[in-house]
């Protein structure tokens, strides 16, 4: 294993690595998983991943890890793996010639196990808290990082907790029961379901899995990033645009890019990043309109988009910052824009988007349409999750 450590993402502390850990001892803030990258790069190579790519294989080099020498987890028996990742980059050939945009991509995260990229952050944790040592899982969830949860949870033999707010929608409800978890509604939000994991998880026993408040899923999440560079020949697009709640996808994806050009593998340009956030839940387009470094807690939270209705995120100035770096912005879609993009998307790529991707296509119009996305750029649109876990949304 290449960890070498764990270390605050604010004040730099460094922690031991193989022992649970939520945040930083001392200040509160999210902790990152440091490697040795000059290690990790002698067997993980550009040549080599070529050698990864097969489904067939019953070796491993299918799902996401086959970047094994950049994630955690000492023993590889420990790893929980339900296939998840290195889902398909789409060319949107269609969608993009109806805007003018050719270098149109979609990475297609409904292909997931559980049917979102959530599988990518549960896998890593999930296969963590069982290497340390933990037995009782708990998080708060917008809906489908519960349903993930849920699915490693059961393959690992852990017990999970579920907090999710009582107007999620249905599917990830099912899934969780239908996966052997323990499903509690609560009347409020995401934040009301954390404070009540955060309450009861000491006399419970529970290991707190929230995103960010732990350092592995996080570590599952930036193998996006490492797969829309290999999957462009190590490329990075000139955008991403991605749909931020948490955030853990973006700040995954801009850890990634940094430690592949440690690794020597890209140049130090980026790609800019982009947050889309829904209308009625912004915090973060919020702080980056009013160049502030943390997100005020948003009022009234509300969106069709669950993954979007997250008030108050942990990592809300490494969202900012990575945003502010990339030369990116934040944008937001009102419910109108996204569910019709839904549509759009839909009809003209076949594939059919969770509220939160197709939140991707509106905000990229309005780029476009103030010129800070030129016809000749590529661009990636991230589809974090299937319609299907959204009828209610459609109906
Ligand atoms: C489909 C979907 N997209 C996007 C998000 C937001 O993800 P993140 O917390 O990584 O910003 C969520 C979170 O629940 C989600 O379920
Ligand atoms: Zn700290």
């Amino acid at each position: 294993m290449n960890v070498t450590h764990l270390e605050c993402a604010a004040c730099g502390l460094r922690h031991e690595a193989q022992r649970l850990h939520n945040l930083c001892t001392k200040c509160g803030k999210p902790l990152l998983v440091r490697y040795d990258m000059e290690r990790a790069g002698r067997t993980l190579t550009k040549e080599s991943l070529r050698g990864r790519d097969s489904k067939k294989g019953p070796e491993r080099g299918s799902d996401l890890w086959r970047y094994r020498e950049v994630l955690p987890v000492e023993h590889d028996e420990n790893i929980i793996s339900l296939g998840e990742g290195w889902t398909p980059l789409a060319h949107a050939s269609r969608l993009g010639k109806q805007i003018g945009l050719d270098q149109l991509f979609i990475k297609d995260e409904s292909q997931n196990p559980t049917q979102s990229f959530k599988a990518r952050g549960m896998t890593a944790a999930v296969s963590m808290a069982r290497e340390l040592g933990a037995r009782k899982l708990a998080v708060p969830s917008a809906g489908n990082a519960a349903g993930a949860l849920a699915a490693y949870a059961a393959k690992a033999g852990l017990e999970a907790f579920i907090f999710m707010p009582r107007d999620t929608p249905r599917a990830n409800v099912i899934e969780c029961e239908q996966t052997g978890a323990h499903v509690t509604l609560l009347d409020g939000l995401i934040t009301d379901c954390g404070a009540e994991v955060a309450r009861r998880k000491e006399s419970e026993g529970w290991f707190d899995v929230s995103t960010l408040k732990e350092p592995y899923r996080i570590e599952g999440k930036k193998t996006l990033g490492y797969e829309v560079a290999e999957q462009m020949d190590w490329q990075l697009p000139d955008v991403i645009i991605y749909p931020t709640g948490g955030g853990t996808g973006l700040i995954g994806m801009w850890k990634a890019f940094d430690e592949m050009e440690q690794m020597g593998w890209i140049g130090s340009k980026r790609p800019r990043m982009v947050t889309v956030q829904a209308a009625g839940c912004a915090p973060i387009v919020k702080a980056f309109a009013e160049g502030k470094q943390f997100a005020e807690e948003f009022p009234n939270a509300h969106t069709t988009a669950s993954g979007l209705r997250v008030p108050k995120a942990i990592g809300d100035f490494m969202i900012l910052d990575a945003l502010r770096t990339s030369g990116g912005t934040a944008i937001a879609v009102t419910d109108d824009e996204l569910i019709a993009a839904t549509r759009e998307i839909g009809a003209a790529e076949g594939i059919f988007c969770a509220p939160e991707g197709a939140a991707c296509l509106p905000a990229l119009k309005k780029l476009m349409a103030a010129g800070q996305v030129k016809p000749d750029e590529s661009v990636v649109l991230f589809n974090t999750g299937s319609g299907v876990k959204y009828l209610e949304s459609f109906s």
